[in-house]
């Protein structure tokens, strides 16, 4: 559990909208899931054959977990639903927590999730006061290690086969970035 109490507040930069994850994204969350399963299917275990009751269920649970380890965003953009961010993984003795990212294919490549995480990084370490965010990309999942990279991440490591996704087992880079690192502030 979070030691103190944290507000549901919606994050803004000048193309996007950050609100906390309710049932009532669901179903454009859905929409997004279904129109982007190939190009989240090799990262994601759970986008090899995604069900609709899965994304409502993940919708409801993301609500319910506000504040207790997770603190998840539906990205909105024009006002439609383009994708999904969060921190997860909190541990309070390290004051550490991870953050984990997917956008709606049609959306891509236009610079969104660097904004995006440059959000929700500052949510960390000022609203939550967190030392550390750390993440995990594929080795060959060049869009997620370059939005890592622009946001001022710095690769630690290798895990061997740490993640599995439509193509199997892969490796997996460590990024970590620290309160005190130089970092993209969110625009
Ligand atoms: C990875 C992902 C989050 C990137 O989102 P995005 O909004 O397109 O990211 P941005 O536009 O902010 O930045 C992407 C960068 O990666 C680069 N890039 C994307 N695909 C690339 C590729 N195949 N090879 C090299 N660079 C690539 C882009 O050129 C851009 O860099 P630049 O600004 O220097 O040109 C999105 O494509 C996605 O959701 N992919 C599937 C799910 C996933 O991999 N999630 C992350 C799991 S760790």
């Amino acid at each position: 559990m979070w030691p103190t109490p944290i507000s549901r507040s919606t994050l803004r930069s000048s193309r996007l909208v950050l609100e906390p994850t309710c049932d009532s994204h669901a179903t454009g969350l859905w929409a997004a899931v279904s129109a982007s399963v190939d190009e989240l299917a090799p990262w994601m275990g759970w986008a090899v054959e995604p069900q609709r009751h899965e994304t409502l269920d993940f919708a409801t649970s993301a609500a319910r977990s506000w504040g207790s380890s997770l603190f998840n965003f539906t990205i909105l953009c024009s006002g439609e639903i383009i994708g999904s961010i969060g921190l997860d993984h909190f541990d309070d003795a390290t004051a550490s927590s991870s953050v984990g990212y997917w956008l709606r294919t049609d959306h891509a490549g236009k610079g969104l999730m660097t904004e995006a995480a440059a959000l929700v990084v500052g949510f960390g370490f000022s609203r939550l006061t967190l030392h550390r965010i750390w993440l995990h990309a594929g080795v060959a999942n060049l869009g997620s290690i370059r939005v890592a990279e622009k946001a001022g991440f710095q690769q630690e490591g290798r895990l061997r086969e740490a993640a599995r996704g439509v193509h199997g087992w892969h490796d997996v880079y460590v990024y970590g970035l620290l309160e005190r690192d130089e970092r993209l502030r969110s625009a």
